[in-house]
């Protein structure tokens, strides 16, 4: 059945800050379907025109590209153009989702719920922005993944130097009124929910270092919430990323506070797939190990939408 796929291009690399990530869940991701018998092959965007693909007889594109560039709709565009199916969701949905300011604004148009948020720009009045949103406030590039640039605020005299850092990294960044709660993420496939993980990082903080080098950050999966907010979550995740448009497998990012009130952070449309990224953690829970996974998703490559 595996040779029904053709010649596979695992897309994996690229130029974005997040290429490293990226090299390690393309190797992960190559392994698996090789070991399925899939003649699959590694291609990095960075390195190789995307047109060689056609050339090349490849029949299927594995996305595992991080970032921008690649989990933005650039790349999904390209594959349309070439007639090449791939994985994951579309140009339009990868685009908005690789958007945090702007899934906010579908997300609460929808009526899902969001942290609150400002748009910081030059002119900004870092004070009313304080009164508004209260401290403390996180502040975040818009295009950017991995926690990169993103600070917590607790003095108002800091809001700026916080812009400024984010600056560095995008050209657009926004403050959120901060949450403070469960870490979760709600991976999907298909149209289906996996199970909810729940994130413990040291001192609530899951930054750069916490998600890929810390050995202190613990995963909860299954969550250990109770089954109905499980569910309650697993559905709002889905539904956060049907509004989107998303297809085929991602990752909703929230928070849930105390009091049980739930905020949806962000959508990964090519989150991180190393054998201990956190989609393959669901997925296993779920009874799917990870070749299964990577079969299923590639299964379900495809153009248009
Ligand atoms: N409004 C917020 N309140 C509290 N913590 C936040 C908030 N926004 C982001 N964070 C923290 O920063 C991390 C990264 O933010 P996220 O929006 O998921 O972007 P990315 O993962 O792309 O860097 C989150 O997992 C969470 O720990
Ligand atoms: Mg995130």
């Amino acid at each position: 059945m595996s040779r029904d796929f053709g010649k596979v291009a695992v897309l994996m690399g690229g130029s974005s800050a997040e290429r490293e990530v990226s090299l390690m869940s393309g190797e992960a991701v190559l392994g698996a379907l090789r070991h399925a018998g899939v003649d699959a092959h590694a291609f990095d965007p960075a390195e190789r025109d995307l047109c060689e693909l056609k050339r090349e007889g490849f029949g299927r594109a594995f996305i595992v590209l991080h970032g921008r560039g690649g989990e933005d709709g650039t790349v999904q565009g390209m594959l349309e153009m070439l007639g090449v199916p791939y994985t994951g969701s579309g140009v339009m949905a990868s685009a908005i989702a690789m958007d945090k300011w702007r899934t906010k604004m579908i997300w609460a148009a929808c009526g899902l719920p969001t942290p609150r948020y400002a748009l910081l720009e030059q002119d900004t009045d870092w004070a009313a922005v304080a009164a508004e949103l209260g401290l403390p406030i996180f502040v975040k590039p818009v295009h950017e993944g991995s926690s990169m640039g993103a600070t917590k605020v607790t003095r108002a005299e800091d809001l700026q130097a916080a812009w400024e850092l984010a600056s560095r990294f995008d050209n657009l960044v926004i403050a959120e009124e901060f949450i403070t709660g469960a870490e979760l993420t709600a991976p999907f496939l298909g149209d289906q929910a996996l199970p909810l993980i729940r994130i413990e990082a040291p001192g609530g903080n899951y930054d750069y270092q916490n998600k890929y080098f810390s050995d202190d950050t613990v995963y909860h999966c299954p969550s250990g919430l109770s089954e109905d907010q499980e569910l309650g979550l697993r559905d709002l995740a889905l539904r956060s990323a049907k509004v989107l448009g998303c297809r085929g497998w991602g990752r909703a990012d929230l928070m849930l506070t105390q009091d049980g009130k739930a905020y949806l952070l962000e959508l990964n449309t090519a989150p991180g797939m190393t054998s201990h990224s956190l989609v393959p953690m669901a997925a296993r829970v779920a009874g799917l190990d990870f070749e299964a996974l990577c079969l299923k998703i590639l299964e379900d490559a495809r153009l248009g939408g």
